[in-house]
């Protein structure tokens, strides 16, 4: 029996002082809710769609109900989970109308032969399958119309990484995109091996940051392959996000879990919102420096 690890990020950016608070507040939130899954028994994937739902819904992160608008100011959400267990992946690309894309992504992995569904589609799928609509303002938090106002490039993404009792592994990211982007643009997110990466032979993979260049380098799995020449989850996160600096300029941060519990975060911005829960203790911070522990209490 493997020991349940689960680590989550809201974002890696200049997260402001007045969202500090609510900000941590809502990692723990996150992790409290997938670790819970994973202590009672339940799946990697679920703990992760539970994290990540959490986060969806609160309004404090871009992704779900958070998420920036585009330069027409529309929702237009990007998601992806993936199984290490057996390498499928779901995901879609431009969605709205929907609170958690991240649920409609699984339904891509479970329900079709496809990966990735993007836009009129995704959205036909969602009603498909009984996916409930939401109005679009109901997705638009005041953060998100005061950066696209502004038109000021601020919040960035969601997502976690577990580890189950069965040592299975997997990984989720979510979110709205960037702030004022071309309408139709789709980030790194829905893209295996870019916003994210799963495989129980190896770990998992959550990624935040700047889009195009996670894309150009694909971050996640390059993570991946560093932990498989040996680096531990912690020395690959760094490695591949300086890699991504240095090669195409773009900043990012990362949560990573190997196939054995180590924990790899770090990131490249100002700061990056995460944590981690692992033998019945939590872990959060924002700045670099900064994390907080404490035991960590479930609902009974
Ligand atoms: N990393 C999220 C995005 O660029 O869309």
């Amino acid at each position: 029996m493997n020991t349940p690890v689960i680590a989550v990020h809201g974002g890696a950016w200049a997260i402001p002082e007045n969202m500090i608070a609510d900000t941590k507040l809502g990692i723990q939130d996150a992790l409290r809710a997938g670790y819970q899954v994973l202590q009672s028994g339940g799946t990697a994937l679920e703990a992760v769609q539970a994290a990540i739902i959490k986060m969806e819904d609160d309004p404090n992160f871009d992704a779900g109900n958070g998420s920036v608008l585009t330069y027409d100011g529309d929702v237009e959400m990007d998601s992806m989970i993936m199984d290490g267990s057996t390498m499928k992946a779901g995901s879609v690309g431009c969605v709205n109308s929907i609170a958690n894309p991240i649920k409609l992504a699984t339904l891509v992995m479970e329900k079709t032969d496809h990966v990735l569904l993007v836009g009129e589609g995704a959205n036909k799928f969602a009603k498909e399958m009984g996916v409930p609509r939401v109005e679009i303002e109901s997705l638009v938090s005041p953060h998100a119309k005061e950066e696209w106002e502004r038109k000021t490039v601020g919040h960035d993404t969601v997502g976690a990484v577990a580890v189950d009792s069965m040592g299975n592994v997997a990984s989720g990211t979510s979110t709205g995109g960037i702030t004022a982007k071309r309408p139709g643009r789709v980030g790194d997110t829905p893209l295996v091996g870019c916003g994210g990466y799963a495989d129980n032979e190896v770990g998992g993979v959550s990624t935040t940051g700047h889009g195009e260049g996670i894309i150009k380098v694909c971050l996640a799995r390059h993570i991946t392959f560093l932990m498989e020449q040996g680096l531990s989850a912690q020395e690959a996160s760094e490695k591949a996000l300086e890699n991504m600096y240095n090669k195409v300029g773009s900043s990012g941060g990362v949560i990573v879990i190997s196939k054995d519990g180590g924990v790899g975060q770090y990131f490249t911005t100002d700061k990056m919102a995460r944590g981690w829960a692992k033998d019945g203790q939590i872990y959060w911070g924002v700045a670099m420096d900064d994390i907080q522990s404490c035991p960590i209490v479930l609902d009974r």
